[in-house]
């Protein structure tokens, strides 16, 4: 068998409890503004009860507003940096290095560490939000391919303690690079002010780079823990293009929940868009359910990953 990853591979001087609490923000304020679209599709039907109140719900307001301020600030420095240039060259280190050999629980124990090393008291453990996500698609009767997307689909984070340049090229909402960036984006196009490709003749200007229709599996989003994990498992991992796309467009809210980019889709996008929306759920709201036994669980996931995963160990 081939070693696993040395410590050493990993940049453990990273502050894991801050990705986490940032990526926790990022999530809550995702979830608040799903629960704002749901009540405004309510209150515009007349006959509906009223639930006046329950709109003007000041706790809410008060979360969505501490979140808000430092996840603002996080998009800022993400939509500034975001650029072709950048994606293009984050594309290129992937190809051209192996950053470690580990199996898939190695690497879901991995994360795990990483995290609760610096922060021992955070809320939910990467391996609790990965086993909630991946046993609430199990309950529900999903797919064996999906149950394990859902234990995998954080994996990619591993990367803030590999090559990434800092939180914003590994979490955060995902958007294409190379064409118009879209008002439906998280905080509008005047994020993007500082983007070096903002106001660009052909990054910044209708489609850009890309031909309508083209297909999102030819369209650059911006690089994060989505992309990369997308690009470990397509080749190593025989799951279905349906877990492909949950893996790889999780985080890419402006196209699968405000309905921007479509012209860029072609048909096989449609399914794909399908299969995303029914992943999410899991993704956003399964962090309140029961705690998962780990250790209970773990022969069960074992098998469901020897299932797709023919090669055990896999270059990260
Ligand atoms: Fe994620
Ligand atoms: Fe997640």
């Amino acid at each position: 068998m081939a070693p696993a990853a040395t410590l050493s591979a990993f940049n453990t001087t990273r502050d894991g409890k801050a990705l986490e609490s940032l990526s926790d923000d990022i999530d809550a304020i995702n979830v608040l503004k799903q629960q704002q679209q749901q009540q405004q599709q309510k209150e515009n039907d007349i006959y509906t009860e009223s639930t006046f109140d329950k709109s003007k719900d000041k706790t809410q307001f008060r979360q969505y507003e501490t979140a808000s301020d430092r996840v603002k600030n996080f998009y800022i420095e993400q939509h500034t940096k975001q650029t072709v240039a950048y994606n293009l060259q984050a594309r290129n280190r992937f190809k051209a290095t192996t950053r470690a050999r580990m199996s898939i629980w190695e690497a879901i124990e991995k994360l795990n560490t990483l995290i609760d090393e610096s922060d021992p008291d955070t809320s939910l453990s990467q391996i609790e939000h990965l086993l909630q996500s991946a046993e609430a698609i199990r309950r529900d009767g999903k797919p064996r391919w999906m149950q394990l997307t859902g234990l995998i689909h954080d994996l990619g984070k591993l990367l803030y303690f590999f090559d990434a340049q800092g939180q914003w090229d590994v979490v955060g909402d995902t958007f294409p690079v190379g064409c118009a960036f879209d008002s439906r984006i998280i905080y509008g196009r005047e994020s993007f002010e500082r983007n070096p490709d903002f106001g660009h003749p052909v990054f910044d200007n209708g489609l850009g780079i890309y031909a309508p229709g083209i297909g999102l599996e030819n369209v650059m989003l911006s690089w994060g823990h989505d992309e990369y994990l997308y690009h470990v498992v397509k080749d190593q991992s025989t799951l279905p293009a349906e877990a492909l796309a949950m893996i790889r467009y999780h985080s890419f809210y402006p196209w699968h929940n405000a309905g921007a980019y479509r012209e860029l889709m072609n048909e096989k996008d449609e399914e794909m868009l399908r299969a995303v929306k029914a992943f999410n759920p899991y993704d956003l709201y399964s962090k309140s359910d029961e705690l998962p036994k780990v250790e209970e669980l773990r022969p069960y996931y074992e098998e469901l990953i020897d299932e797709y995963f023919p090669v055990k160990v896999i270059n990260w």
